[in-house]
């Protein structure tokens, strides 16, 4: 076991994939009489923060929930706003995430984003899709209903077209090539800032088996030793997927 001092981690036995939800940008920037965008621009501080530490220990896959297929429902002020910052950060950061050997990915329907947006993440997947580092996962318009029903849809094209011809055919591996996920393992912790103690329509079907771990801070005041702390007690969690612990003995 190599157990750090400093941080009581057991750096042998990480989650592969730490999934967050990125919570109380808007609280953050209200509390202080300020707009909500600027808590969101405090929060993208946070993200790189956390890429670049998660990247250093050695953890295989961070995904952030940055805008839900309900977040369209915000002032189109605000949305608009996300996606400014989002194009900024892309721009000031590719570079770092690259020389970390840093792999981007993006999970929902990021196409429909405005075209400088979507250009901007069409460049940063193609440069760095040959990093071998830590993947990170975006997830950007993303649904966990609508990655369900796109699924199901393209499982009905398929049977249509004589690419699935009996019903056997139709098991977890092929519904989970057909998510967004695809060939991204389920993530072992979730954890969601602000509080708030619910999935908010985030990987419904990878989280089945999934630890939580939710803290009361906001997500711009979330550092480095707070994820330390989700993962110390991730490393404490007993998970029994079902079954009894140590089968039994
Ligand atoms: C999370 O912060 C970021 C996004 C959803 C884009 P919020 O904007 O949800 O902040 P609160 O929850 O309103 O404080
Ligand atoms: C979840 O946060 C979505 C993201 C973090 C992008 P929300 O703030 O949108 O979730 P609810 O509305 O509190 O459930
Ligand atoms: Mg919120």
């Amino acid at each position: 076991m190599k157990r750090d001092k400093k941080t009581s981690i057991d750096y042998s036995r990480l989650p592969k994939h730490i999934a967050i939800i990125m919570d109380g940008n808007g609280r953050w920037g209200q509390k202080r009489g300020l707009p909500r965008l600027v808590g969101h621009k405090a929060g993208i501080e946070t993200i790189r923060d956390i890429i670049k530490t998660s990247s250093d220990i050695g953890i295989q896959y961070i995904t952030v929930y940055a805008f839900s297929t309900e977040n369209w429902k915000r002032p189109e002020d605000e949305v608009k706003g996300l996606f400014s910052l989002l194009l900024l950060y892309l721009e000031k950061e590719i570079d770092e995430i690259h020389n970390n050997n840093v792999r981007l990915s993006i999970i929902g329907e990021y196409k429909k984003l405005p075209d400088g947006v979507v250009k901007k993440i069409d460049y940063a997947l193609n440069r760095t899709k040959n990093n071998t580092g830590m993947v990170f996962n975006i997830a950007l318009n993303y649904g966990g209903r609508d990655e369900i029903l796109r699924m199901a849809r393209n499982i009905y094209l398929m049977t249509k077209n004589n690419e699935i011809e009996n019903v056997d055919e139709i098991d977890y591996n092929l519904i989970e090539s057909l998510l967004y996920t695809e060939g991204i393992p389920d993530p072992d912790l979730i954890i969601r800032t602000s509080g708030e103690l619910r999935l908010s329509n985030f990987l419904l079907w990878q989280t089945a088996y999934s630890e939580f771990w939710s803290t009361d801070t906001l997500w711009p005041d979330f550092r480095k030793e707070d994820l330390f702390e989700a993962i110390k007690v991730y490393q404490n969690r007993n998970r029994r997927y079902g079954g009894i612990k140590n089968g039994g003995k």
